[in-house]
């Protein structure tokens, strides 16, 4: 039975074989790329090269890369839904294309040598097209060329097939996804790939990227069409080895046991039990995802802040299942210890930061102790009230005072209060937690992200110009672009960012161009709450070093912007008047200073 090690070494060795170039995977925390917390796929580091820097490698490179998806970190705990995870990719720079990769893809796939997967069983779906981009019977051809059968080659629309960009701009294109048909039975005479009842799983896509994907929403074809590929490592053995689940295999078999000893307790023995198995799920993939990001050479550190907030989210959520499965006192070193034994070889950036990795969990977990100790005995107190509550829902300011006195997350009162079927009112939490904001700036002046004068309409229209000058900024000048400060007053605006040279006056054009071109588009511009973490996710900008609150807001600006910001905003772009630059100057070392007005 085809273990992770073994898939690793055989699809490296594979694309080896047919002129890959091995690279060595990157950090879990993406370099250049403020726009996301972790790295989300194989070719994410790799997204200058797919553009059309040329790699040191060459053209045909393959890798194992250490991934973190947040978006269903709340999903965490079922069979199926991982929070770190590995993926195999091969890639063409602009050397081989649909061909190659396809006939390789099946090779693989179905070669004893390799997986050794039935043909019989495989299904492929490709891009259907639409008003953009062309139907990909390129692909389809190519497929019924290796031997997939037509009936067994679908078209799906751009929401199954079609890859990218994972921020609002890069590469993208159409791609082709392999199935393996599992033998469960069909959902309806509808089931087909890509319907999620669990007959077909997907094993593998191939992505062709043709495109760039630019601000303004269109589409330039790459100067270099290239292939990236994804398998998910974690999932696919667990289908090779015919598990139910990705916990069944070897990945976490030694966490999940170590788990029993401390905890007494056996997993999966019993359907009664799913409470417990969930428990013990959540711990093994929570413990896992903390020991590579605190294992990473770039490694941040539990904090209430962007990618150490989700780190301190994981080690506290871990801490608090590992207390519902009766475990007393400090635990998760053990764990801790079995993910380091099962990947010491491939990633030994683990074994060197053990140190690390151990004295951080532990200073996070006793902290955390006394926060859940002091936090819980007070909802104990509480709870008999909201019990004879008729809607059967905690009051919002209930959990604010929790949160705001004990330090107790709202996600963990949520989780509190549904063990007794009780609901928390969130929305009254932040209004609570607005309120709060609000009467502690009161007497002090309003400061937000450098200091609106009042709200005045003017100023708010300014304040969103400054939006959409921070991203124009960032497109023509790059993604070292970050806001050093803001100020505004009826008569302008005053904007700073990091730079390291004078605007060029092509450079000030561009900005002033796209700036005016976003007004004109008349944006709807929206806010939403959530956490930081997941704003980030979303890919909004936001200031770094900034400490934030568990809740911000983000206001969107059509398809152009998305910032953390406190507000106000007018509700569409176009209210906001013609927008000029008047002077670009040095404010101090590395930053820049620009002056704007309305007309
Ligand atoms: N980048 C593609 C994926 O992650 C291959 O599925």
């Amino acid at each position: 039975m085809i273990t992770i090690d073994e898939l690793r070494r055989k699809y490296i060795e594979f694309f080896k074989a047919r002129g890959h170039a091995e690279i060595s995977g990157k950090s879990l925390i993406p370099e250049n790329d403020p726009t996301v917390l972790f790295t989300t796929a194989g070719m994410h580091p790799l997204v200058p090269y797919l553009l059309g820097e040329p790699h040191p490698a060459g053209k045909r490179l393959t890798d194992y890369q250490k991934c973190i998806r947040t978006g269903d970190i709340d999903m965490v705990g079922d069979t199926s839904h991982l929070t770190f995870f590995e993926m195999l990719g091969n890639w063409s720079l602009g050397d081989y294309f649909k061909n190659e990769a396809i006939h390789w893809s099946y090779e693989f796939l179905t070669s004893p040598d390799y997986l050794g997967i039935d043909p019989v069983k495989l299904s492929v779906t490709v891009f259907a097209g639409d008003e953009s981009v062309p139907r990909d019977d390129e692909s389809a051809y190519l497929w019924k060329k290796v031997g997939i059968p037509e009936e067994r080659i679908f078209f799906l629309p751009r929401e199954d097939n079609w890859w990218g960009p994972a921020g609002e701009t890069g590469p993208c294109g159409p791609d082709t996804e392999m199935f393996v048909d599992t033998g469960a039975p069909a959902c309806g005479p509808d089931c087909k790939p890509g319907c999620h009842c669990g007959k077909y799983f997907e094993i593998w896509n191939d992505v062709f990227m043709q495109y760039n994907k630019k601000a303004d929403g269109s589409y330039e074809l790459l100067a270099r069409p290239c292939v990236d590929t994804g398998m998910g490592i974690e999932r696919t053995v667990a289908m090779l080895q015919g598990k139910k689940s990705v916990y069944e295999i070897e990945a976490f078999t030694p966490i999940l046991k170590v788990l029993e000893s401390i905890t007494g307790k056996t997993y999966g023995v019993s359907s009664s039990d799913a409470e417990i198995d969930r428990s013990f799920r959540i711990i093994a993939d929570h413990i896992r995802a903390a020991a590579f990001i605190l294992g990473d050479p770039k490694a941040v550190l539990p904090s209430n802040i962007g990618a150490g907030y989700v780190l301190r989210r994981l080690i506290r959520r871990a801490v608090r299942h590992g207390k519902k499965l009766g475990i007393e006192g400090l635990f998760l070193s053990r764990p801790a210890q079995a993910v380091i034994d099962i990947y010491k070889e491939p990633y030994p950036e683990l074994l060197e930061n053990a140190g690390r990795i151990f004295e951080e969990l532990e200073r996070e977990e006793k902290k955390f102790l006394e926060t859940l100790q002091k936090g819980e005995h007070e909802f104990e107190k509480i709870l008999p009230n909201l019990l004879k509550n008729p809607d059967k829902t905690m009051p919002g300011r209930l959990a604010f005072k929790l949160y705001d006195t004990y330090g107790f997350p709202i996600e963990l009162t949520e989780e509190l209060a549904a063990e007794h079927e009780l609901k928390v009112d969130k929305q009254g939490f932040e209004e609570s937690f607005k309120k709060h904001q609000e009467i502690s700036r009161a007497g002090s002046e309003q400061v937000f992200k450098g200091g609106l004068a009042d709200n005045s309409e003017i100023v708010t229209r300014y304040h969103s110009a400054t939006h959409l000058l921070h991203k124009a900024l960032r497109l023509v000048l790059g993604n070292h672009v970050a806001q050093k400060g803001s100020n505004i007053t009826a008569e302008r605006l005053r904007f700073d960012f990091s730079h390291p040279a004078p605007m060029t006056p092509e450079q000030i054009a561009a900005v002033e161009r796209i700036v005016n071109e976003q007004i004109a588009r008349d944006l709807p511009v929206t806010m939403e709450m959530m956490p930081p973490e997941e704003a980030k996710a979303a890919g909004a900008i936001a200031l770094f070093g900034e400490k934030y609150e568990p809740i911000v807001k983000v206001y969107t600006m059509g398809d152009f912007s998305k910032e953390v910001c406190g507000g106000p905003h007018v509700s569409h772009t176009g209210e906001i008047g013609k927008f000029k630059i008047i002077k670009e100057q040095s404010s101090s070392a590395g930053v820049r200073r620009i002056y704007a007005v309305l007309e």
